[in-house]
């Protein structure tokens, strides 16, 4: 039985700011965070967005071409939970129709519950392969004004539907994982902002990418030659040139840097636009490599790397079905990327800073551009959504990205 992606779709907010406006305003060379990190633009939520609407507006397309009393289960993974009660599953099953027998629950384990949701899925689908499941992974990367880790901000939501007819990428079965109580990135519940030690989390995810990969070569017998491309968790897209660096010289590869970065490249070329979507991050990446890829990759395979901070990570793979091409909304996302504004610093700020009130306070959220949901505001303790009409894509073509890391 076959077991992988039916649909996928990435949504991020209709806004971002230039990092040359950030460096300049930090009064850095722009320099360091375009080559350096390899990030280009920050995607940042208006205050009417949060990880339901995201969520909610890349499952939306992802269900356009399937029907929605299929769905048997809808998951949502995030770390920028919303309630500590109730799963934003459940907003989300309201916005979009889903039947009142399909189930809803939250997942929770940093950047990487999204892959665990993909593995709840596949036990799921291995037991009734007649089920759908929507994996929704929905966050907003936070690490505050004048830390090292802002220009790495960002949204984004990937929403996949999973089922054992898949048409995209079907997952082989093995995977590696790893886990150790590390304190390299974490968010107290008292916090919006998250704390990291930088420096130490790029040696954990190296550390976490090594002793997963082994636990995964020891499961499936895989060697790294089996692979004809890579994606991996990307915190900021100069992360992938160091992990695959790494991978490439713990398996002694005979492959040129140039060959190396090709291995890589194509699933590079969004992150740099939007910044980290933690939970959404590495299928973000799958994404990217299936729409910007020129070359056909059907029936090769592709190695996975998911890490979520504290720390988890999972090595994983899947081969790239025939014809996957139809099925992606690639003209689609290059307009989304292409139509978004641009913010000035202050705007930034103002996004930034803007809170609901937490104190019970009714509230009406001022409108901005959204997609096709948003929070209308607060009314006794609860938020409100509401679906609004959005205007038929014009589909221009995504511009050109200035800061994808060439490390050859
Ligand atoms: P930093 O202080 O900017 O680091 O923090 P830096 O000063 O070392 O500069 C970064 C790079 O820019 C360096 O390159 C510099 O040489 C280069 P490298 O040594 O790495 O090759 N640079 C320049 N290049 C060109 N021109 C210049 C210039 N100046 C400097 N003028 C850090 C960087 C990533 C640590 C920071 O942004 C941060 O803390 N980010 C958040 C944490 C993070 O992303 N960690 C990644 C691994 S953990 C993870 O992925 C999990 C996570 O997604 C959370 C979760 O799981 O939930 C974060």
């Amino acid at each position: 039985m076959k077991f992988g992606i039916e649909s996928i779709n990435f949504y991020t907010p209709h806004y971002y700011l230039d990092l040359e406006a950030l460096a300049q305003e930090r009064g850095l060379d722009p320099q360091k965070y375009l080559r350096g990190l390899g990030q280009e633009k920050m995607a940042v939520p208006p205050p009417d967005e949060d990880v339901v609407t995201m969520g909610a507006n890349a499952a939306y397309r992802a269900l356009e071409n399937i029907e929605r009393s299929s769905i048997d289960t809808i998951m949502f993974a995030t770390e920028s939970s919303i309630d500590q009660s109730k799963a934003a599953a459940i907003y989300v099953h309201k916005l979009l129709g889903l039947p009142t027998t399909c189930k809803a629950f939250e997942i929770k384990q940093a950047c990487c519950s999204s892959t665990t949701g993909l593995q709840i899925a596949q036990a799921l689908v291995t037991q009734n392969p007649t089920q759908k499941i929507l994996l929704v992974a929905s966050d907003i990367a936070r690490y505050g004004f004048n830390t090292a880790g802002e220009p790495s901000q960002g949204a984004g939501a990937i929403a996949i539907v999973l089922s054992a007819q898949p048409c995209l990428l079907a997952f082989n079965g093995e995977s590696g994982s790893y886990t150790e109580d590390v304190m390299d990135f974490w968010r107290p519940n008292y916090r919006d902002e998250a704390l990291v030690d930088g420096k130490y989390s790029i040696k954990i995810y190296l550390k976490a990418l090594a002793e997963s990969w082994k636990h995964y070569v020891k499961e499936s017998g895989a060697r790294f030659e089996d692979f004809y491309r890579f994606c991996y968790h990307l915190p900021f897209t100069r992360m992938a040139e160091k992990a695959h660096t790494h991978l490439a010289k713990i398996n002694k590869s005979t492959l040129t840097p140039t060959e190396q970065y090709q291995q890589v490249a194509d699933s590079l070329k969004f992150n740099p636009i939007t910044g980290n979507c933690y939970t959404a991050s590495l299928y973000e990446g799958i994404l990217s490599l299936m729409i910007e890829s020129k070359e056909d990759l059907s029936e090769k395979r592709v190695g996975l790397f998911s890490y979520g901070s504290g720390c988890m990570a999972t090595f994983f793979s899947g081969t790239f079905l025939p014809h996957y091409k139809r099925w992606l909304q690639g003209e689609a996302h290059h307009h989304m990327f292409a139509t978004r504004k641009s913010l000035i610093y202050r705007e930034y700020e103002n996004f930034y800073t803007h809170k609901l009130p937490s104190d019970g306070e009714d509230y009406v959220t001022a409108k901005h551009e959204t997609g096709l949901f948003r929070i209308a505001g607060i009314k006794e303790h609860k938020r409100i959504y509401e679906t609004c009409p959005i205007a038929p894509p014009q589909r221009p073509p995504l511009q050109q990205t200035k800061s994808i890391t060439k490390w050859p």
